[in-house]
């Protein structure tokens, strides 16, 4: 993590002091950025590059309302081939650089009857079903505790923020449980069916391995889900990654929105 955090403070102007991590066709929040800094990928020795398609791969350091933040534009999935490691390397090196608050953000199929395409969910809590954890080996005592507690993964006092934003620009915000597998492939109907029994109300590819290691560095995480499609067998039609994206850029404007409005309060 050292040679990302020397070559990113070499560029800096400012520290972040919250992160935004942006999901599937929410690319274009990053271009709300004020006195950007935009940092390639390709330009931070041994950072992952983002292979999957509406992910744009760049850093954008700079200001939204007010507040000194980073946009990852991007991020790696354990699907791409990326070790648990190189998946959670964004999200440490942001908190290591100042940023303490986290919005995550993402793409998810919608498990939960009560949801619709398009609908934005504040993710309440998460299942990791991905078959690892960004915290396996040897522990890193610097970054934080060998049994990190998970009861307040996602800040209540964020969440809290969340809400009380969506309601006060009347934005409909649900909120969810977050299943999180690692793909790539969508899931089986019958998958679907036991993710709802196991208490899933969302399923992704993304978002847990960040969260566990921010919560694990003591970073305060706040969560969305954006629903591109109603998880399968739900309606008759098959998912295509098309549809994942259309969705998410239909809703971005209603997603950036609500994420500027929460800023001053993170
Ligand atoms: N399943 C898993 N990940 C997803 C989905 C889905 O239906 N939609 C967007 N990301």
């Amino acid at each position: 993590m050292k040679e990302q955090i020397d070559y990113l403070e070499s560029r800096l102007k400012a520290r972040p002091e919250i992160a935004i991590v942006l999901g599937s066709g929410l690319g274009p929040m990053a271009d709300e950025v004020s006195d950007p800094t935009v940092i390639p990928y390709e330009d931070i020795p041994g950072w992952p590059h983002s292979t999957a398609v509406g992910h744009a791969g760049k850093l954008i350091f700079g200001q939204l309302e007010g507040r000194n933040v980073v946009v990852m534009s991007g991020r790696a999935h354990l699907y791409e081939g990326h070790s648990i490691d190189k998946v959670v390397l964004g999200a440490r090196v942001m908190a290591r650089l100042g940023a303490s608050k986290v919005i995550l953000t993402n793409a998810a199929g919608g498990i939960n009857l009560s949801y619709n395409r398009g609908a934005l969910v504040l993710i309440t809590d998460h299942l990791n079903l991905q078959g690892t954890n960004p915290l396996l080996g040897p522990n890193d005592d610097s970054l934080g505790p060998r049994f990190p507690d998970m009861t307040f993964c996602y800040s209540p006092r964020l969440r809290q923020v969340a809400l009380d934003t969506a309601q006060r620009i009347g934005s409909t915000l649900h909120q969810g449980v977050y299943a999180c597998l690692s793909g790539p492939t969508y899931e089986t109907p019958a998958e679907i069916r036991y993710l709802r029994i196991i208490g899933a109300d969302l399923v992704g590819m993304s978002t847990v391995p960040e969260a566990i290691a921010l919560n694990h560095m003591g970073a305060e995480v706040v969560a969305f889900s954006c629903v591109t499609n109603m998880a399968a067998g739900i309606t008759n039609e098959k998912i295509h990654h098309g549809e994942v994206l259309e969705t998410g850029r239909d809703v971005s404007a209603q997603f950036i929105n609500l994420i500027r409005a929460m800023l001053p309060s993170v």
